[in-house]
């Protein structure tokens, strides 16, 4: 088509920054690095056993042997962190979760063998009672009600056997008050100064966590979590419990989920000069992967799209299952 427009006479083209891919990466503001990245990773009793989660596509849980090839894998590829949790049998769970600080657990030999195996590996160990609690709940349940007090004092003994099998960083994940500071000061008094504490500080009661769930056999066995994650709906309450974390000892925070809080994750990172993570959480993982089965996205794109939007948001860390397939992309 002619057309008599020669010259719309404009100064300013923000085309012409974008018009060749050295353009574009010489402005491009946000690099996705796999030092951002932790990697969850599940694992579970046995020799030679893997499981896909059904609701997680290429998401395992590991006996202990393999979870260790696995972890010397990632670790090749360049993945700098991971982040564990088990799938505890149904015979060791109780009401107040007292297997999660046997010091023969599955949690803590896990540690201590990536520990001797893999050393360079940041090791994150999730400190709540979920995994361990015959009601799935995060803390002691008496008459319907989690009893946070009397949690805290567990979650202290859980966080101190962690880092005595050598966890680098203790990642408190229940949402009870007052946890932050009870673990430092169990930490301390046990001589182990050097272990970090990475605080889900606003985590919300969120729908987004199902498939984590289904991979721990952990869902709630009555009611939901609304009594102590946060409503959704609030934005404020995020700083507050960020300011109580720091105040309490924590030396990150976290926000979680990731893709339906990034203007949290934007709010907290202008409050805090702490290194603030996101957690790209299980059903944000399952969406995307739904949808690429169904052949309706580009998957690739997808995923580094939705974690280059959680580091523009202010992420400076990303938890994801992901990471591995990121680490492969990079290679
Ligand atoms: C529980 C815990 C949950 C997740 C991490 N730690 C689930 C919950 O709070 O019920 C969810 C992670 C995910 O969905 O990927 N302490």
């Amino acid at each position: 088509m002619t057309s008599n427009i020669k010259n719309l006479s404009l100064f300013h083209r923000p085309l012409r920054l974008r018009r060749t891919p050295s353009l574009r990466r010489m402005v491009r503001e946000t690099q996705l690095t796999l030092n951002d990245l932790i990697y969850p990773m599940f694992v579970m009793e046995g020799i030679n056993q893997q499981e896909e989660i059904p609701s997680m596509p290429g998401i395992y849980r590991y006996s202990l042997d393999l979870l260790l090839k696995e972890i010397a894998d990632v670790a090749n590829l360049g993945i700098n962190a991971m982040a564990l949790f088990p799938l505890i049998s149904k015979e060791k769970k109780d009401n107040a979760g007292t297997e999660s600080y046997n010091s023969d657990g599955l949690v803590q030999r896990t540690v201590r063998a990536i520990k001797q195996e893999i050393p360079e590996i940041t090791v994150i160990t999730d400190v709540a009672l979920d995994p361990f609690s015959i009601y799935g709940h995060d803390g002691i349940v008496e008459d319907g009600k989690i009893l946070n007090d009397e949690t805290v004092e567990v979650l202290v003994k859980q966080a101190v056997s962690q880092a005595e099998a050598g966890a680098d960083i203790v990642a408190p994940s229940d949402m009870m008050d007052g946890r932050v500071g009870a673990i430092r000061r169990g930490l301390d008094a046990a001589g182990y100064f050097d272990v970090g504490i990475l605080a889900y500080s606003a985590k919300y009661a969120s729908a987004y966590y199902g498939p984590f769930r289904d991979a721990l056999e952990s869902a709630p066995q009555f009611g939901d979590k609304q009594t102590y994650q946060m409503d959704p709906a609030n934005s404020r309450e995020a700083i507050k419990e960020v300011a109580l974390d720091i105040t309490e000892g924590a030396d990150m925070v976290m926000v979680k989920p990731a893709l339906a809080y990034l203007d949290i994750i934007g709010r907290i990172k202008k409050y805090t000069n702490l290194p603030v993570a996101a957690y790209n959480v299980s059903g944000e993982y399952a969406m995307v992967k739904a949808a690429a089965q169904q052949g309706w996205i580009d998957e690739k794109q997808v995923i580094l799209e939705t974690l280059t939007s959680m580091k523009r948001a202010g992420a400076d860390l990303i938890l994801t299952y992901f990471a591995k397939q990121v680490a492969l992309m990079f290679q």
